[in-house]
């Protein structure tokens, strides 16, 4: 009895002190922790995030603060065009939030990329990017804690209202004007205005058909060839694989490099200049001899570029059967 007492009251400081140090040290760490938060978002306002630092501030507990993930790849061969736009209007709410009344020690923005944290993609069991993740300051994330991009998109905007519905913080994003839109615009009209003023007693050329063609023309060209879908998708010009060999043609149909449209454009260019020559000689005026040269012209350049056509379109839907000329 004696010595059992005795002996607890031996171990008696070692207990206290390491109860009181393993307090101490969460406590301490905590406040460390806040502190390089605070510090490292001052200079940058979307901390970038390895495993080590994810885990240092986001999965050790105790944390008083809410922190937004952005899990992301933006490295050009991971191919993500959308991470891109998403990572810039990811930035775009964390600038506002840095510089708003709001701005506090109570959240923080972060992002992880997939090259530089894949441990991280492999321990939240994540297989997509971009994904947005809310982290409470209390308790583990819930379903309604990571972001419905497919519903609600990833404008800032939708970031905002995600991050104001699961803290109580609102952010009003600031975006910077774009005045380029307006100012081209306006370039065009005085443009057009000022062509049509100097040519106001000759407008005879607004009858011309082949102006009006070749517009049309361009204008088919162009939506046909996929513009629009790079506008909106900002694919790469033209992708370079790890052995240095460049690859024009994306291999699937559900992607495409900018340089790619081009090509389309040309081949089908080419076709519509074969046709044309061929509805020339077909009119049935002119002299026999050139319009039988415009004919087998037209004839060779439809056969041609036709084909390369289809096995561009081969090499892209895997199993099409079709082909004409070449393979
Ligand atoms: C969180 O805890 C740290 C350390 O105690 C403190 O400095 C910080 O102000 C706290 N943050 C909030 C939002 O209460």
């Amino acid at each position: 009895m004696k010595l059992l007492t005795f002996s607890i009251f031996l171990l008696m400081p070692l207990i206290i002190y390491n109860v009181e140090g393993q307090g101490k040290k969460q406590g301490s760490t905590l406040a460390d922790r806040v502190q390089q938060l605070t510090d490292l978002s001052s200079k940058k306002s979307v901390l970038r995030f390895n495993a080590n630092k994810f885990k240092d501030y986001v999965k050790t507990a105790p944390r008083n603060y809410s922190i937004v993930v952005m899990f992301t790849a933006l490295a050009s061969q991971r191919q993500c065009a959308v991470c891109r736009q998403a990572s810039d209007e990811y930035t775009l709410v964390a600038n506002s939030y840095r510089y708003s009344p709001a701005y506090s020690n109570k959240l923080f923005f972060a992002m992880v990329d997939f090259d530089e944290g894949s441990e991280v993609f492999q321990m939240m069991k994540l297989n997509t990017a971009p994904i947005f993740m809310h982290f409470p300051a209390k308790g583990k994330p819930k379903a309604a804690d990571t972001m419905d991009i497919q519903r609600v998109g990833f404008g800032a905007e939708a970031i905002a209202r995600f991050i104001s519905e699961r803290t109580d913080i609102s952010i009003r994003i600031i975006r910077a004007p774009n005045y380029s839109g307006t100012l081209s615009l306006t370039l065009l009209f005085a443009f057009v205005g000022g062509f049509l003023y100097l040519r106001r007693n000759n407008l005879e050329f607004l009858y011309n058909k082949t102006m009006w063609g070749v517009w049309a023309l361009f204008f088919t060209l162009a939506m046909t060839s996929g513009q629009m879908w790079n506008h909106i998708r900002g694919p790469p010009f033209m992708h370079r694989n790890q052995n240095g060999q460049t690859s024009y043609i994306h291999g699937s149909s559900q992607g495409q490099f900018v340089v790619e449209t081009y090509i389309v454009m040309a081949l089908n260019g080419a076709v519509v200049v074969g046709m044309i020559l061929m509805a020339e000689a077909a009119k049935g005026k002119g002299d026999p001899k050139k319009r039988k040269i415009f004919a087998i012209l037209g004839l060779v350049l439809i056969s041609v570029f036709f084909s390369l056509l289809l096995s561009v379109f081969r090499t892209k839907t895997h199993g099409y059967p079709y082909s004409f000329l070449f393979k």
